[in-house]
């Protein structure tokens, strides 16, 4: 049986933490993986460039043959999923309708804390689709940006600047009776081990868990028991994307990776 070709693509590293998850819940993919290490990070620009940048990533993933796309990243996701999915045919999925209905779910307060990017917090995204999965949830943004240059930089989550900066962003939520908390951001689960020594007792929901738990209800998969493979592309030369995918993820080997010139598509 022919694999079924999906590509799924972030502004650098952390759309492998979806891309994981993708491979440890889907067998008999043949996966483009697109990480735009050139133009990272997307979460401090406008949504006119963010959804620039987005329609070249989808773009290039189409020229690639997929059937589907996943935008394995918050700020695309909250900023211009419609857009995309009104400009071209195929099936496009964010991250935002699985993470919040998983959320809803999770949570016993109703009380949810979303972390994300500059952009994403204030799209509202994750807000709305919460209050239109289940109303009255009390919900607290907070926009965390330096936490992306951190990761992509190799900062561990026990350096002390990483510390400080989950201090800095979190304190309003700790202590309080927020007990679900959204990962908002592709990236964030590098720092998972860290937020949740900071603040204990909180759930901890990573995005891309939650969306490839329910991708076969989204895309039409073909039956294949075999193991997904994966193609990766960046558009920089970036040792960093390798070295801490290699360490940090179980389901996939981010090896073998091409670099294509993005502003051509
Ligand atoms: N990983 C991305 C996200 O999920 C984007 C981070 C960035 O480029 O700012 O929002």
């Amino acid at each position: 049986m022919e694999r079924t070709k999906i590509g799924v693509f972030d502004s650098g590293l952390g759309g492998l933490t979806v891309l994981n998850e993708i491979c440890k819940y889907n067998t008999g993919l043949e996966i483009t993986y697109f990480g735009d290490t050139a133009r990272v990070p997307y979460g401090s620009r406008t949504p006119e460039t963010i959804a620039r940048y987005a329609e070249q990533d989808v773009r290039f993933l189409l020229s690639r043959g997929v059937e589907a796309i996943v935008i394995a990243c918050g700020t695309v996701s909250a900023t211009c999923l419609d857009r995309l999915q009104s400009l071209y045919r195929i099936p496009i999925l964010g991250v935002i309708a699985p993470a919040a209905k998983e959320a809803a779910n999770m949570t016993k307060t109703g009380h949810i804390g979303v972390l994300g990017t500059k952009a994403t917090v204030q799209s509202g995204a994750y807000a709305k689709e919460l209050e239109r999965v289940r109303s009255g949830l009390t919900i607290t943004g907070i926009a965390c940006p330096l936490f992306v240059p951190l990761i992509e930089n190799g900062f561990s989550e026990r350096d002390p600047i990483t510390e400080l900066t989950i201090e800095r962003y979190l304190s309003p939520i700790r202590n309080t009776d927020t007990d679900t908390l959204i990962l908002g951001c592709t990236h964030y689960p590098f720092l998972a081990e860290g937020i949740g020594t900071y603040l204990p007792g909180v759930k901890l929901l990573n995005i891309g868990t939650a969306l490839a738990k329910t991708l076969r209800e989204t895309i039409p998969i073909r039956a294949c028991d075999e193991r997904s493979t994966v193609s990766y592309f960046v558009s920089d030369d970036d040792i960093a994307f390798q070295t801490i995918a290699n360490a940090h993820l179980d389901a996939i080997a981010a090896t073998d990776l091409k670099k294509i010139n993005i502003e051509a598509y």
